[in-house]
């Protein structure tokens, strides 16, 4: 299978050129494919002429999108506008990777496929833009949604406490925002199943489980025999650029219809991370 992933240098990119090193690979990053560039990402791909196309590549910053959400719109719209229209033109899958961030957060039980989105962040509205434009163009895509991801490379919640730990004994850290640590290793393996099938659609997936940031931050420091007092806190007394989502398990049913297994747990993921780092 010819595969052209962009944003292949992110932290999910990464794992999914590892993941699918057996398959043919066009990696594409920011300078070699800027999928704002309407013209180009068509021309480039129409040259390239892959099976499928894995869209890794987003304006990620959540806090930064509320002050260039121009930027925002324009890599998490209008650049999967721009890979649908030329899958579309070639006739073959867009794989394209969402966020919770879609979602109000205003739930208390996992979030559905086909649950109503709200999304109250800059990032959540464009990355939603992104999904839709998706949507109308193709019939042939799938939009999968992960939440809290980290991976072993590039930056994330893991690694932050761990660098915090180095010069501090005690942490603060929310107790009010539910979610699912996801091992982009983890979602890079589901992602290669999913291609293999012509099961098109939107789905979720994340590690199982859920948890708090606190409950994580305090698995990590047991996990990895680091002596640190986490103090919870809440959403309230953390005040950050961009409001985040307090609720945002999501349930993989779409993934669990298809008949696969749903991904392990998110302790054993973290688990596996810790050791790997
Ligand atoms: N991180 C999370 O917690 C999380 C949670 C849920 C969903 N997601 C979604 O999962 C996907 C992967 O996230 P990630 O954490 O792996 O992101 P990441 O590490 O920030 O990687 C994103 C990549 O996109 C590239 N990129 C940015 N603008 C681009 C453009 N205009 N054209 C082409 N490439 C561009 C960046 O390349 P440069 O560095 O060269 O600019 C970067 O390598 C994204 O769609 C994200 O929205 C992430």
């Amino acid at each position: 299978m010819k595969i052209l992933i962009t944003g292949s240098n992110g932290m999910l990119g990464t794992d999914l050129k590892e993941v699918l090193k057996n398959e043919e690979i066009i990696d594409t990053d920011s300078n070699s494919l800027n999928i704002t560039n309407k013209d180009f990402t068509i021309n480039f791909i129409k040259k390239h002429n892959p099976d499928i196309v894995i869209n890794s590549a987003a304006y990620t910053d959540v806090d930064g999108c509320e002050t260039n959400s121009d930027l925002a719109f324009e890599v998490n719209g209008e650049g999967p506008k721009n890979l649908a229209i030329a899958c579309k033109e070639l006739d073959i899958p867009l794989v394209h990777i969402s966020t919770d961030y879609v979602f109000s957060g205003e739930n208390d039980n996992p979030w559905n496929e086909n649950d109503e989105t709200s999304p109250i962040s800059v990032y959540g509205k464009s990355k939603l833009e992104g999904e839709i434009a998706i949507e109308k163009t193709l019939d042939k895509f799938f939009i999968i949604r992960t939440a809290w991801l980290y991976g072993l490379n590039g930056s994330s919640f893991p690694r932050n406490m761990l660098e915090l730990s180095k010069n501090n004994k005690e942490i603060s850290v929310v107790d009010d925002q539910i979610g699912t640590p996801t091992f982009t290793h983890d979602l890079a393996i589901a992602i290669s199943k999913l291609i293999k099938t012509d099961f098109y659609g939107i789905y979720h997936i994340t590690n199982s489980g859920y948890c708090s940031w606190y409950d994580f931050s305090k698995l990590i420091f047991k996990l990895a025999n680091i002596d640190v007092d986490v103090k919870p806190v809440s959403t309230d007394e953390f005040p950050r650029p961009a409001p985040r989502p307090k609720y945002s398990v999501l349930a993989n049913n779409n993934w669990k219809k298809n008949n696969f297994e749903p991904l392990r747990d998110y302790k054993e993921a973290i688990s596996e991370f810790l050791k790997l780092i």
